[in-house]
């Protein structure tokens, strides 16, 4: 996790007023969802180094430190996630040596930093912090004194050799002026290719301000940027990368909040043009037709994803056998090893990863493509590390997400999945022509649908919410597709709100979770298309518990009718499983999001958590 930036101009004018120290704050606040425990920069100023960093918000260290004070062209700076060394002011990154000629911002795990800060501090090196990043910081300044003329360079590539994990990394040396200095090793790390001006993010966001013309830059690449030069080298090798330049389509309105009052409330509300872009894009992609070919022909398909992606996955497997008659094979991540031993040549694996960087996904991939299999990348980030190593690529064209909380991207992957699995079902045989292109019109009626959801189920949620608020544990079920959904929509209300929510097949919840059911145990159900008359069933149970029952539900007379004093979530109504996503996924995100306001808390960045997992 944790975000870092750097910016190095040809002169102020192109900071338009700003100070350096207000560039870097803004620049970080587009990466503040990467972490946001501690916040810190370093700027080149007057041929020195100056340093302001501390433990809180991106907004209130800079205030305190008043970073908008500082002046230089030449500066980077960090918004941590803690990993190595509690979150307080001496562990906030940047990072200096003794001397303080050279500072660093460090996002990944330098496994044998213990060894390493050993022998540095028997050679009389002195730390101040109990990061692993510290350490990168004095092994430079170890590798510079070993003699007088080494550059910075041979030694930065010295001491890469050294370190055993994972790093972006960007760093000054106030002795050679105004250049940052860079390195990447399984944390993502990208060039901004400005006007006289040049700079190094974690993610296009904090790029978009001064350019949209990037260069992701590849495990083991390491180099400097100054106003006006980029040199990238592999090794000993200086790399040509003029053709790996590439222009992103995102725009700075795109990553702001544009009015509303938090990000996951405008990605929840962007979903219907999300859901847009995704699925005529898809009618467009060239890769497509050769990777429904793959999955037709391999052996077995396996599905893999962490979290919300993992979620996306499970509906696929869903989709993939109902309409292609097809056994899939999903598995979590981070659970990569109770497969990898029966993989074989010809089988292929869905990796579903929003950021494209999720270390486990990344791992599971690369585990899977030693046996021989084929990869296909679902991701929503272009060129990131998932789909770049994978052999196939789709990518979902949600466009930015800044909630840590994944919205847009979830319903763009089930989009995304859904349309695959209905190519499988025609390229198979098991879907008639006409059959194929009714289901392709249906699922037209996605973000139609979505946009109705949002409508119908706002009023509601922010009215139940002002009473969930209070409870400490509930339930949501379904049968089917919806105990898949069910999923999707706990895993928001654990990470937004705090609260113990979970998911589970309703007909399994008289086999043991019914036992919890008291007087006012909040019990959620979806009412899905198919097994209605179970649902009801499965509903009275729960009521007679004294449970107190919500529904979301597109016949709010038929649960009226059933139970009543059910509380319902009305949501539009949809004639094919295909939409059931759609119809019912935005009522249970609202319902987080406006339990989070009702508590106080800032859905945009719950606790614990960090939008992009690159810790394993
Ligand atoms: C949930 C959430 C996480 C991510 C998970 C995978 O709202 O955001 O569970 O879904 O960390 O991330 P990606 O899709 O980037 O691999």
């Amino acid at each position: 996790m944790c975000g870092i930036v750097g910016v190095t101009a040809a002169d102020s004018s192109v900071f338009q007023g700003k100070t350096i120290g207000r560039v870097l704050r803004e620049l970080l606040k587009m990466l503040e969802y990467r972490g946001y425990d501690s916040v810190g920069i370093a700027v080149i100023s007057d041929g020195n180094i100056v340093v302001r960093k501390g433990k809180g918000k991106i907004d209130e260290v800079s205030d305190k430190l008043k970073f908008d004070e500082i002046t230089g062209l030449t500066g980077i700076g960090h918004t941590r996630w803690a990993t190595h060394g509690v979150p307080n002011d001496t562990n906030a990154h940047p990072h200096k040596d003794c001397e303080g000629s050279i500072a660093l911002v460090h996002n990944g795990i330098i496994k044998n930093f213990s060894e390493i800060k050993k022998k540095l501090a028997g050679k009389g090196h002195v730390f101040k912090s109990d990061t692993d990043t510290e350490v990168i910081a004095h092994l430079l300044e170890d590798k510079l004194s070993d003699h007088n003329r080494k550059t910075f360079l041979t030694a930065l590539k010295e001491v890469l050799e050294e370190l055993e994990g994972s790093y972006a990394l960007a760093i000054l040396y106030s002795r050679d002026g105004e250049r940052i200095y860079f390195a990447k090793k399984l944390s993502p790390l990208i060039i901004g290719v400005g006007n006289r001006v040049n700079l190094v993010a974690s993610d296009i966001p904090a790029l978009l301000e001064y350019t949209s013309t990037i260069i992701p830059l590849k495990d083991g690449e390491y180099g400097w940027i100054s106003p006006d030069k980029i040199v990238i080298k592999y090794g000993d090798e200086l790399v040509d990368y003029k053709a790996r330049i590439k222009t992103v389509d995102w725009s700075i309105e795109n990553v702001s909040k544009a009015g509303y009052p938090h990000f996951m409330l405008k990605e929840i509300y962007e979903q219907p043009l999300a859901l847009r872009e995704t699925f005529y894009g898809l009618q467009s992609d060239p890769n497509l037709e050769y990777i429904v070919e793959r999955l037709v022909e391999s052996d077995k398909v396996y599905i893999t994803g962490a979290g919300t992606s993992f979620h996306a996955g499970l509906v696929f497997k869903y989709f993939l056998s109902k309409i292609g008659g097809r056994a899939s094979l999903p598995f979590i991540s981070s659970e990569y090893m109770q497969v990898t031993e029966e993989v074989g040549e010809n089988d292929v694996l869905i990796a579903i990863s929003q950021s494209g960087e999720t270390i486990d996904t990344l791992t599971a991939v690369r585990s899977f493509k030693i046996t021989g299999g084929k990869v296909i990348a679902v991701s929503n980030v272009l060129e990131s590390a998932i789909p770049r190593e994978s052999d196939f690529a789709i990518y979902m064209r949600a466009g930015p997400e800044i909630g840590v909380a994944a919205t847009k991207t979830y319903l763009t992957q089930v989009i995304t999945l859904s349309y695959i699995a209905i190519q499988y079902g025609y390229k198979s045989g098991r879907l008639t022509s006409s059959e194929y292109r009714d289901l392709i019109e249906k699922l037209s009626y996605a973000p139609q649908l979505t946009e109705s959801s949002i409508r119908y189920s706002e009023p509601f949620a922010k009215m139940y919410s002002k009473d969930l608020k209070y409870k400490k544990s509930m339930y949501i079920l379904g049968r089917g597709l919806g105990s898949i959904l069910a999923l999707e929509a706990a895993l928001k209300v654990k990470e937004i709100d705090y609260i113990h929510a979970e998911a589970y097949p309703a007909g399994e919840s008289k086999h043991g979770p019914i036992a919890l059911v008291e007087k006012g145990f909040p019990v959620f159900f979806l009412y899905t298309l198919n097994h209605r008359a179970e649902l009801v069933g499965n509903m009275k149970e729960m009521h007679s518990r004294d449970g107190e029952i919500y529904v979301s539900t597109p016949d709010q007379e038929a649960i009226r009718d059933s139970i009543r004093d059910a509380r319902v979530i009305p949501v539009p109504i949809y004639d094919n499983e295909i939409l059931e996503p759609y119809a019912h996924i935005p009522a249970y995100q609202l319902l987080s999001y406006y339990i989070a306001v009702e508590k106080g808390y800032d859905p945009d960045k719950p606790r614990n958590l960090a939008k992009t997992v690159t810790v394993e």
